[in-house]
């Protein structure tokens, strides 16, 4: 089976492409290359640059790699800078799968895992943990734009035969075991990616954004889950898809949350670095907490984590940060 991996240049793309090319599917990759890096593609996978608002060269590259699924990545996802520009984010990210789902359509794709995000749930469950029948409510237009992304897909299956599988991840972190690959993203803003900048000098500083809110030691709550398990996902995901199954939403995380402390102090110690930590404000559009029920989706595809472990987690992000 081709598959279509849009943004598979990416942090979570590349790392999912090889995911796929290890599990025997054939790999084309749609880029941009905006925040994405040539040698993030692992040996295997074609390129093809473009972007998946243009629709006609979406649609060529779909009928001449004879495409049968689609793994879609290509997005914006800076929280901060959406506040800033939302028409962007609505751009490239809900008109973007607009584009994608016309382009699936004329050509027979029928299959579309897709990057949705917790940021969708806004601050519906602060107490507890969030189901997929949780409320949605994005607090900014980051989520906004991938709920709407979300909703658009869910309205191609009736008339069109588009099915779909919508991750929301939580937040992604660290790198390849093995060493290979790992976050490039330049400028980044996640946090694990961030203070393994620090501990390697690359910052001077680790802001923390808001000590005030109401969890246990008032900084934000959020489930990490490694890179690698989320790649995993999105191979079960297709093979879900491949097997009949019916358009589903899925909360990828792995049920455990930990404040910005816990993983300040994690990075802290398997870097051996004491950097520096600054106290900041809250930032508009964070929410306190933000921790997935991931029952629904081990039950579905019978997945069990390998990595759930903020240390391991930590540790791959710290040694591909010095590599
Ligand atoms: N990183 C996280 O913690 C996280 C959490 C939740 C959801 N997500 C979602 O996961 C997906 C991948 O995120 P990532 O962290 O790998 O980001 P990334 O920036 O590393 O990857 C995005 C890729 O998409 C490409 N791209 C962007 N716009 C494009 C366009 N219009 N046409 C073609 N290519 C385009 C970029 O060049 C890049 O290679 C995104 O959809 C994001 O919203 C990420």
């Amino acid at each position: 089976m081709q598959v279509l991996v849009t943004g598979g240049a990416g942090y979570i793309g590349s790392h999912t492409v090889q995911k796929l090319l290890d599990a025997g599917y054939g790999v084309v990759v749609y880029d941009n290359i905006t925040t994405g890096f040539r040698e993030a593609i692992p040996t295997g996978a074609e390129l093809v640059m473009g972007d998946v608002r243009d629709k006609l060269m979406l649609s060529r590259v779909m009928k001449d790699k004879k495409i049968s699924a689609v793994v879609h990545f290509a997005a914006k996802l800076i929280v901060p800078e959406s506040v800033e520009k939302p028409l962007d984010y609505y751009e490239n990210n809900t008109a973007g799968v607009l584009t994608l789902a016309q382009a699936c359509i004329e050509n027979g794709v029928k299959k579309v895992v897709f990057s949705s995000t917790a940021a969708v749930y806004g601050d519906a469950s602060v107490s507890g943990l969030i189901t997929e029948q949780s409320p949605t409510g994005p607090l900014n237009p980051y989520g906004q734009s991938k709920l709407m992304s979300e909703n658009v897909l869910r309205d191609c299956e009736a008339p069109h035969g588009l099915k779909s599988v919508c991750l929301r991840y939580f937040n992604v972190a660290g790198a390849s075991v093995s060493g290979n690959n790992g976050q490039r993203t330049k400028n980044a803003t996640h946090l694990i990616k961030v203070a393994s900048e620090a501990a390697c000098g690359k910052r001077e500083s680790v802001g923390i954004f808001g000590t005030d809110y109401s969890t246990p030691d008032g900084t934000g709550v959020r489930d990490y889950i490694h890179v690698e398990d989320l790649a995993d996902l999105h191979v079960l995901a297709l093979k879900y898809l491949s097997d009949g199954g019916s358009s589903q939403i899925f909360n990828c995380g792995y049920g455990r949350g930990f404040s910005v402390r816990d993983v300040i102090d994690t990075v802290r110690k398997v870097s051996g670095v004491n950097f520096k930590v600054i106290e900041q404000p809250r930032r508009a559009g964070d929410a306190a907490q933000l921790v997935a029920d991931s029952s629904k989706i081990r039950k579905a595809f019978a997945w069990t984590p390998k990595y759930d472990n903020l240390e391991l987690i930590c540790r791959t992000a710290y040694e591909w940060e010095k590599r």
